[in-house]
């Protein structure tokens, strides 16, 4: 045989064996989930229950993908921007047609468990199912009770999603699914302490911490959810800290005390939440209870530390002509709040001095912040918070960039300085 039709010959053989590789994967994703009928009893929606449902979609945050801005709580309609295209999370409200009234609690399991919708459909994993396959039973039956006998029914039908192709078919995802995710479920680790392993229940399962503070790989799948290490939130253009690293959002040195309030009330001694992280506090964690709170501090202190990988290996500072460009628009705009040296004012403004969310790298952050503005949650311990005014529309690409790059070398800050283009790029998407 000659070299080229063995060479040939390999191809082919190589392509057949991908081929039924591919068609093992897929075999897998659409098995996944397909059909574990089980004996459970008939849904048990005592009162009781139900309000340890509501507790617990809280925790879970389910409202926050499944209201639409200024929508009925729970009727869905509300897009999440994905590099694929927008998912739109459907009506979970008990209405019979177009949301979960006829469904049972299998069903149920099956959607939260499995990431498959009461039709056999494979669901989206926008929808944070690669984290709920880890929540027991018993909470996703209490879920469906608060669903079923608390939400009002509202008739809206789901609105189509507009992912592109080749994401938009149940073949990709079938392939998807056959590659990032098997259904769990939660084992708790017998060396640990009761309140290690009720936070880890919480951060790993409800709390779908992992969705923003873990990165995604070309396809979107989580490549190390457990560790936490911090990503870019792909499409929405925030950056989620590492929660394991000290000088970005770890809290291993922090009292649990101040994890707690954090958690809480949005704001802390060591800093406060913007942007995703204000409403993840505001609709979610402000409403657990203390000893969750604590189990979930626990938790986060106890992650095996790293050393952040994403500190540039050298810090390029912002020359001169910028820093006093920078100083300039610092004296003007911010110091007023945020002091002359970056101090801050305590319980009000947040100190910009020797603060990690400044010098972060990636520094999107404090760039949207000062474009878009913000205000850390309304919370019961933090009703009215100071809010930040936006810059956008009176600052210049070039303004921001130079009053960013000043703070983030001022007062003891050694951050990277920014130019105009990567303010410009973020202009763009805030205002999307
Ligand atoms: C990060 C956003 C997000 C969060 C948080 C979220 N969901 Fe969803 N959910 C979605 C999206 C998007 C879909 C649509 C997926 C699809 O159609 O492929 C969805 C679909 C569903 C479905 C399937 C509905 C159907 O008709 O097939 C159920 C059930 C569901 N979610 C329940 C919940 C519950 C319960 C919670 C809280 C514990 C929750 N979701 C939290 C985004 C979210
Ligand atoms: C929707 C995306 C999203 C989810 C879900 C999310 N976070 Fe965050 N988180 C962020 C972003 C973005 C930041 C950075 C902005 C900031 O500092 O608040 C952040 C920051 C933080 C910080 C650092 C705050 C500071 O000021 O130093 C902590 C701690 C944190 N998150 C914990 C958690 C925990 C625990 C969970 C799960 C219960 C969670 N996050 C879920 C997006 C998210
Ligand atoms: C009216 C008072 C006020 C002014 C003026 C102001 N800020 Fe702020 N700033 C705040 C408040 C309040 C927060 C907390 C916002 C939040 O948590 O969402 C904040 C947050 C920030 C943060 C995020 C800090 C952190 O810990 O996450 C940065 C960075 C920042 N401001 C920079 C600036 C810059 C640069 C200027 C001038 C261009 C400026 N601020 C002007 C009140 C102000």
């Amino acid at each position: 045989m000659s070299a080229r039709r063995l060479a040939r010959r390999a191809a082919a053989g190589f392509a057949a064996a991908a081929l039924a590789g591919l068609a093992a994967l897929l075999a897998f994703g659409y098995r996944s989930g397909g059909d574990d009928a089980d004996g459970a009893p008939a849904l048990q929606a005592t009162a009781e229950h139900a309000a340890r449902g509501a507790y617990l979609a809280r925790a879970g945050n389910c409202a926050a993908c499944h209201t639409a801005r200024g929508g009925a709580a729970y009727a869905g309609g509300r897009g999440i921007a994905t590099p694929f295209g927008t998912v739109y999370a459907s009506n979970i409200t008990p209405d019979a047609d177009t949301g979960i009234g006829r469904w049972t609690s299998t069903d149920f399991w099956r959607a939260m468990h499995h990431g498959r919708s009461k039709d056999g459909r494979l669901l989206y994993p926008a929808f944070p199912y690669t984290s709920y396959t880890r929540v027991g039973r018993e909470d996703t039956d209490a879920i469906l009770a608060f669903l079923k006998t608390q939400v009002a029914p509202v008739r809206q039908a789901n609105r189509p999603h507009a992912v592109r192709f080749p994401y938009d078919s149940q073949l990709a995802l079938a392939a998807w699914r056959g590659l990032f995710f098997r259904p769990g479920g939660f084992e708790p680790d017998a060396a640990r302490a009761v309140d290690w392993n009720r936070g880890a229940y919480l951060v790993q399962g409800l709390g779908h911490c992992s969705a923003c503070h873990a990165a995604r790989n070309v396809l979107g799948a989580s490549s190390a959810p457990a560790a936490l290490g911090g990503g870019l939130i792909p499409a929405q253009d925030w950056y989620a800290p590492s929660l394991a690293a000290a000088d970005q959002a770890g809290v291993a040195d922090w009292p649990i005390e101040a994890v707690v309030a954090l958690l809480r009330e949005g704001i802390s001694p060591h800093g406060s939440v913007l942007g995703p992280m204000a409403e993840v506090v505001q609709s979610s964690t402000q409403h657990l209870s203390d000893s969750d709170l604590r189990a979930v501090a626990t938790y986060l202190k106890a992650l095996p530390p790293v050393a952040a990988g994403t500190v540039p290996s050298q810090v390029v500072p912002p020359d001169p002509d910028r820093m006093q460009r920078g100083a300039r628009v610092y004296e003007k705009r911010c110091a007023d709040c945020h002091g002359d040296a970056g101090q801050g004012a305590p319980g009000a403004y947040p100190a910009l001095a020797g603060n990690r969310a400044v010098t972060m790298e990636p520094p999107v952050n404090v760039i949207r912040v000062v474009l878009a503005g913000g205000f850390p949650p309304s919370t019961g311990g933090n009703p009215r918070p100071y809010g930040m005014p936006p810059f956008g529309t009176e600052l210049s690409d070039a303004d921001v960039a130079a009053v960013v790059s000043f703070i983030r070398s001022s007062w003891g800050n050694a951050g990277s300085a920014v130019g105009p283009r990567q303010v410009d790029r973020l202009r763009r998407t805030a205002a999307e």
